[in-house]
């Protein structure tokens, strides 16, 4: 398809909220959009060390940005930050020094916890991170998902109750990601 988006999601929990709502929110984008979940849990911790010698799951990573058209992101919020597995592969993506992959890809930011006001300072994190790599960030809206009884229905779409919100909200990402794919 016209845009290929490259998914990133910070948890490896298998039965994650974050998983669970980066398959169902596609679902609500035009069919000009594909999503593809990037695999970060195959990828090295970071050393500088091997910059020279990335690994092929370092490698594959960014080849896997590279050919994107814009950024999806979806993470947890662990101890008001975001979780080490994403700034991990986010630090992965951005090495050796010049040759990051992230740089000008369009990204939106969202967000799922069990608690009311959570993954907002995560989400801020994460912002911070992107503004610094050069990422273009779909400011508003804002997106901070409670995780709570009928989010997602038994077929695993976004639930009645969040529809017409995160319907808005992929309607101005795709918008976002138009204008800023290159
Ligand atoms: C959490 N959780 C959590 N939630 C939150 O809203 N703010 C926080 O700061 C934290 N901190 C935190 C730290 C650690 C180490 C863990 C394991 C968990 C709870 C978190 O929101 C919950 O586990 C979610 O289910 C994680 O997202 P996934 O794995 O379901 O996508």
């Amino acid at each position: 398809s016209k845009y290929q988006i490259a998914v990133i999601v910070g948890s490896l929990r298998k039965d994650s909220f974050n998983h669970q709502m980066a398959n169902a929110i596609v679902k609500l984008a035009p069919s000009d959009f594909s999503f593809k979940q990037l695999q970060i849990s195959d990828l090295p911790l970071y050393n500088q060390d091997d910059d020279a010698n990335p690994s092929s799951s370092v490698k594959r990573l960014k080849a896997e940005i590279l050919a994107s058209q814009g950024l999806l992101f979806l993470t947890p919020e662990y101890n008001r930050s975001i979780p080490g597995v994403l700034k991990n592969a986010i630090d992965q993506a951005s090495r050796p020094y010049g040759q990051s992959a992230w740089a000008g890809k369009p990204a939106g930011v969202l967000g799922v916890s069990i608690g009311a006001v959570g993954t907002a300072m995560a989400q801020q994190h994460l912002r911070n991170i992107l503004a610094y790599l050069d990422v273009p960030t779909l400011g508003q809206p804002e997106a901070f998902i409670q995780a709570k009884e009928g989010l997602f229905d038994q077929d695993g779409n976004i639930g009645a109750g969040s529809q017409k919100f995160l319907q808005a909200w992929m309607d101005q990402y795709v918008a976002w990601v138009k204008k800023h794919a290159t």
